[in-house]
């Protein structure tokens, strides 16, 4: 058993991090032969991401997936710690299990993702959860074979969790969820340390994927016919600082350009990293989405100062000003938490000013939440929850208002279209995402999935555009 420790997870040190080879570890190959797994996802799209995978890598020892758990002989669930509310969804999750493994004794569970690296999380396990056979963490999913059949074998509760990162593996197989959109990762981990976020002790340090290992994989994508990338980091714009090489993101990007891969895009980008240069390199291939995400969480500059973002409102603006006149019709999307502690109203004026300022395409806004171990939930909170819930409402009144704006704009443009499916919900034939990432619904034939097309808006909707194809 090895259990997560914080202490552990929050050192940073300058130990150079070598790559490795995956390949399978166990030589059973057939543990999982005539066996059926349910893997549920929450959170980014790293966690998204780390579940192509696992998938991938069950999957070579004979496991099928199916979509309904009831009926799975393995539940894995790969979680996120970002939010109470993601907390909420997996307990309860595992409260259900806890239900069906009383039906199906045989069945077997299993947790990892962020939650796992949580020593309060692995702890309630330890005492409330035996029905979870298994748990590993986000720094040894290419040990899943090995930790499963340490299971199969003694039928113990196993748990690995390791805090601090090992190597990078290279070569993990991976059941893409799409064909045509695909994530790359670039960097993992994260040293900013925001005072309120949990993801530099769940995701280890800041580690960049050597460049040619990237390029490789884009390069195949575009030989597999892949039309998207979309490069993977909690801070993509640092990276290539802890390699020795002078090569940053501006240089990866170009290199991806070049691959003439028909989309980029790429994500989060702190707004302390993003360099004119970045910029520049943007603007100047067609490849690159003009659709940034720049993540503010705050419009008052004593906030961001508590919470330890390295920018004032004053430098946010003046990047969001340069990035907008730079890159012509750039969409620009952000992150905002209301409530952290001792925000006061005027603070949150702020934070509304700013975003009257920024108009953004997009905002996902959340109330904050405090973590375990992370400096700010030792920090005291008067505000009540009925005012933190208040000032998101006004908030989110705004941001729709913006989002309805920016999207009515592009009637009767003609926009360039990924397209992807199917529309689930039978209204249009079709779906996919402009270039600026907006939804679009539409009607035509199902040739279109996984081209690239012109389509007309011709009417908005608060969360998406109506169009037809353009002839
Ligand atoms: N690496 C990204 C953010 C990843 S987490 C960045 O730095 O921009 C995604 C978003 O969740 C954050 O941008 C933040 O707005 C929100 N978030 C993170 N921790 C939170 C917390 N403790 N409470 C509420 N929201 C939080
Ligand atoms: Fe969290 Fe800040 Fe790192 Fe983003 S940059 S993952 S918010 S610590
Ligand atoms: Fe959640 Fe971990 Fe991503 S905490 S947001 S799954 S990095």
């Amino acid at each position: 058993m090895q259990l997560p420790n914080y202490k552990e997870a929050s050192k940073r040190s300058r130990e150079k991090v070598e790559k490795e080879q995956y390949h399978l570890p166990v030589e059973d190959k057939n543990i999982g032969n005539n066996k059926t797994y349910y893997l549920k996802t929450y959170g980014c799209q790293m966690n998204e991401h780390d579940s192509e995978n696992i998938k991938a890598i069950l999957e070579e020892m004979g496991f099928q997936e199916i979509d309904n758990y009831e009926h799975a002989d393995l539940v894995l669930l790969n979680t996120c710690s970002i939010r109470e509310n993601a907390h909420n969804k997996a307990f309860g999750m595992l409260g259900r299990l806890k239900h069906l493994k009383q039906e199906r004794p045989d069945i077997v569970i299993g947790l990892c993702g962020c939650m796992a690296q949580e020593e309060g999380v692995v702890a309630e396990i330890l005492e409330r959860y035996p029905q979870v056979n298994f748990v590993f963490g986000t720094h040894n999913l290419h040990r899943l074979p090995i930790i499963l059949k340490k299971y199969l074998d003694t039928h113990k509760q196993e748990i690995e969790v390791f805090s601090k990162e090992g190597n990078l593996i290279e070569g993990m197989p991976v059941k893409r969820m799409s064909a045509y959109k695909a994530y790359v990762n670039i960097i993992y981990g994260c040293d900013k340390f925001c005072t309120y976020c949990i993801v530099p002790y769940t995701r280890g340090k800041q580690r960049s994927r050597r460049k040619e290992d990237i390029i490789k994989e884009v390069e195949t994508l575009v030989k597999e016919g892949y039309q998207e990338v979309t490069l993977l980091g909690q801070n993509v714009n640092a990276y290539g600082k802890d390699l020795e090489e002078e090569y940053g993101m501006e240089n990866l990007l170009e290199d991806i350009a070049k691959t003439n891969i028909p989309r980029i895009r790429f994500m989060t980008s702190h707004p302390w990293d993003f360099t004119d240069k970045m910029i520049e390199v943007i603007a100047k291939y067609p490849n690159i989405m003009k659709a940034i995400h720049l993540p503010v969480q705050s419009g008052s500059s004593r906030i961001l100062r508590k919470m330890g973002r390295r920018y004032t409102k004053e430098s946010y603006l003046e990047l969001f000003d340069k990035i907008k006149r730079t890159i012509p019709d750039v969409s620009i999307s952000t992150d905002i938490i209301v409530g952290f502690p001792g925000e006061t109203e005027e603070d949150f004026m702020d934070t509304l000013d700013l975003v009257k300022h920024c108009r953004f395409d997009n905002a996902f806004t959340f109330i904050y939440s405090p973590r375990e171990n992370t400096p700010a939930s030792r920090l005291v909170d008067n505000t009540s929850l009925e005012e933190k819930e208040d000032r998101l409402q006004r908030l989110n009144q705004i941001v729709n208002q913006y989002f309805l704006e920016n999207n009515q704009k592009k009637v009767g443009t003609v926009e360039r279209v990924l397209v992807e499916d199917h529309n689930e919900n039978g209204k249009t034939d079709l779906f996919g995402y402009t270039e600026s990432n907006k939804l679009i619904n539409f009607n035509g034939s199902a040739d279109y999935i996984g081209k690239i097309i012109p389509v007309k808006v011709t009417e908005t909707k608060t969360w998406s555009l109506d169009d037809e194809i353009y002839k």
